[in-house]
């Protein structure tokens, strides 16, 4: 069985807040990957709002089919808006302002204490904890003491690394991890850098049930659909000047 593919829509929003339009609208491409057969929309709404924004998470609470994963800081902000908006799940991941993408897992074993406060508020709003980690034994333990249901794999080493050699030692990290993780009964999902290159070796492994990607995807989705979109405004151009000869005889 294939793992459940969430798709991210971030990126949707990114275009979308480059203008401050109202299109592209990451809730319409949700519900274009869910009939696509996306299993899961994953969004991240980063304390910075450089992206999505919470209007994005009210609408797609109410309108994605299948299954939301929340990507957000454990900072007490962001706990009450999870408990306010009640996505399936919530990924925990670090978040610094400057970077341009999460550069890398939550360090579970030194922030116990504030991770726990956060999965038990969001546990007793019956939501469901991931932590997004490095592929690394100790944050594996430390996620599945602190109780969180399921951990999340940064395969962002794998997918930078540049040698076979590196990228082969990368992935025994996250097969380890994995592995572990799976045998004290967390879920494990992976996700980060992933694209139409790299992903197979990654989907490989049994105890991965679900990645979570979007860059790849938004970034071919838009080459895809460059065609359509080029012909679509020649046409109403054409159409312009159809219509000013049918009206004004020039
Ligand atoms: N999983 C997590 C926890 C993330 O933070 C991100 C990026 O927001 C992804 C998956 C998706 O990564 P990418 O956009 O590189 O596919």
């Amino acid at each position: 069985m294939r793992p459940r593919l969430g798709v991210n829509v971030d990126h949707i929003a990114t275009i979308r807040q480059a203008r401050r339009t109202a299109y592209p609208d990451p809730v319409e491409a949700a519900l274009v990957a869910e009939r696509a057969g996306a299993d899961q929309i994953t969004v991240h709404l980063r304390e910075d709002r450089r992206h999505i924004q919470e209007r994005d998470v009210d609408i797609l609470r109410r309108v994605v089919k299948t299954e939301l994963n929340l990507e957000m800081a454990a900072s007490q902000e962001m706990v009450s808006l999870a408990l306010k908006y009640s996505p399936d799940t919530v990924t925990l991941v670090p978040e610094r302002r400057e970077e341009l993408t999460t550069e890398g897992g939550l360090d579970v074993v030194q922030n116990r204490e504030s991770l726990q406060r956060a999965i038990r508020l969001l546990q007793d709003g019956n939501i469901r904890v991931s932590m997004f980690i490095d592929p690394d034994l100790d944050q594996v333990r430390a996620s599945h003491k602190l109780d969180a249901h399921a951990i999340e794999i940064h395969t962002g080493r794998y997918a930078e690394a540049r040698s076979f050699k590196e990228r082969s030692e990368e992935l025994g990290r996250i097969r380890d991890a994995a592995k572990a993780a799976a045998k004290l009964g967390l879920g494990v999902a992976a996700g980060h850098g992933l694209h139409y290159d790299n992903t197979i070796p990654v989907a490989r492994i049994t105890e991965i049930v679900e990645l979570n990607i979007g860059h790849a995807i938004v970034a071919r989705a838009m080459l895809s659909g460059m065609e359509v979109a080029v012909r679509d405004m020649i046409a109403q151009m054409r159409e312009a000047r159809a219509d000013l000869v049918r009206t004004t005889g020039r």
